[in-house]
């Protein structure tokens, strides 16, 4: 099984509050909440649209302000016995933590009007804990968390500023090593709507694979990509659904093919997934992989549901899940790189043809080999980059001829 590397988003997810763009006004609000709180203060509710920095706001303020962070998501925070066993001691018997105690329940809004019990307990839990208690939520105006919005300090956070978003993503190109035109990180950060987190996926997506992309290449990229951005979303919800329609709903709606998104699942459930747990969700991966071959093979697409279903199941046997930021699966990634190298070898045959005077077959074929044969040659291959006049040339020579690009099953 291959295991999806650190996404950017996690890799640059901020670790200290200066490292939190935009939003000056709650991060202060935020932190002066959380110094001056006494018992008998409220507790605080982090709202605004996702991908601004609520989540990882608390995990650096608490980190920064030495607390010990008990964070949870919807699906645990409807788990009556990790509330009982969990949750309860550490708000009222602050003896069994040597350190200071923030509880956090991430995503209440995840939480549907049936489950009072949950809601309940966050009620009884803001008026009696012994510690501070901070809620996220990127829609608290449902009816159904009223009551809690009366109990508690509302602090909104907006979306983040265009300047703000591109001076973030220009922190990342420079960490990666890699040069970003300016008017591609406007295109991205006017895109993501003031989404942070669609920004970096954006970013990685166009760049992970690459070294340089054109301002025309990156506008066909990303309007493919609004597909994907929703794919994002599918898995969110699908993976911490409370129940397995909305599960199968969710799934169910991804415009992707269904061989492409069971490579989602696939790469992303063993993060996802304590160990334990790991196993069955990953047989149900498997069960979905063979019925939609069948399906497939046979031209069976009333049975297409069945395959949501298998899938959704990954999902629900898992019963404490990992919070995590879905990652490209590898194969995708793979297949983006594939097509980038064949439009690579389309450029340089184009070059080495009018040259050569000969046709893309043959050069294919046979010049190919040739030149990396004779490149071996220190001598032959310093004239050969010097004769190349543009930058562009001489970059597709070195990654195809001399090999730095690793696929070569193309003819
Ligand atoms: N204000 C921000 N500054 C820097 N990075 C951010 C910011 N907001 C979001 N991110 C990036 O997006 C990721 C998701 O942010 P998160 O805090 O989970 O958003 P939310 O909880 O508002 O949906 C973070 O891990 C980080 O990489
Ligand atoms: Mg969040």
């Amino acid at each position: 099984m291959s295991i999806p590397q650190l996404s950017w988003v996690e890799k640059y997810k901020p670790k200290t509050l200066d490292e939190i763009v935009g939003n000056d006004a709650a991060k202060k609000d935020f932190l002066d909440w959380l110094e001056k709180w006494d018992e008998r203060g409220k507790a605080a509710l982090l709202h605004g649209p996702p991908g601004v920095g609520k989540t990882v706001l608390v995990e650096v303020a608490a980190s920064t302000l030495n607390y010990r962070l008990i964070e949870t998501n919807a699906s645990e925070t409807r788990k009556t016995d990790f509330l009982e066993n969990v949750i309860k001691p550490a708000a009222f018997n602050r003896s069994l933590f040597s350190s200071k105690v923030l509880i956090f329940f991430d995503e209440i809004d995840g939480l549907s009007s049936e489950e009072t019990g949950a809601i309940n307990f966050l009620l009884e839990l803001i008026e009696s804990s012994r510690v501070p208690i901070v809620m996220a939520a990127n829609d608290p105006w449902a009816p159904h968390l009223h009551k809690i919005r009366d109990k508690v300090y509302m602090i909104p956070l907006h979306r983040i500023r265009s300047q703000s978003i591109i001076k973030r993503l220009r922190d990342i190109c420079r960490a990666e090593g890699i040069r970003c035109k300016q008017e591609i990180l406007v295109m991205i950060a006017e895109r993501s709507e003031g989404d942070m987190r669609a920004a970096i996926e954006d970013l990685e997506l166009l760049y992970s694979t690459r070294g340089e992309v054109s301002v025309d290449e990156a506008e066909k990229i990303l309007s493919r990509r609004n597909v994907e951005r929703n794919i994002f979303e599918i898995l969110r919800m699908a993976a911490y659904a409370s129940t397995f329609e909305r599960a199968s709903i969710s799934l169910s709606s991804s415009e992707e093919k269904p061989e492409d998104l069971l490579e989602w699942v696939f790469e992303n459930i063993p993060h996802l997934s304590p160990r334990q747990w790991l196993f069955p969700a990953l047989r149900y991966v498997a069960e979905a992989d063979m019925l939609i071959r069948q399906i497939s093979k046979n031209s069976l697409w009333r049975l297409l549901p069945n395959f949501y279903h298998k899938l959704s199941s990954a999902f629900l046997v898992i019963p404490q899940k990992n919070r995590i930021n879905f990652s490209f699966p590898n194969r995708i990634k793979d297949r983006f790189k594939r097509i980038q190298h064949l439009k690579n070898l389309r450029e340089l045959e184009s070059f080495f043809m009018k040259e050569l005077h000969t046709g893309r077959r043959v050069f294919r074929r046979e010049f190919i080999q040739v030149l990396r044969y004779l490149s071996r040659d220190e001598d032959f291959r310093s004239r050969m980059l010097s004769r190349l006049s543009d930058s562009r040339l001489r970059e597709l020579f070195n990654s195809i001829i001399l090999g730095e690009e690793t696929y070569r099953r193309h003819a």
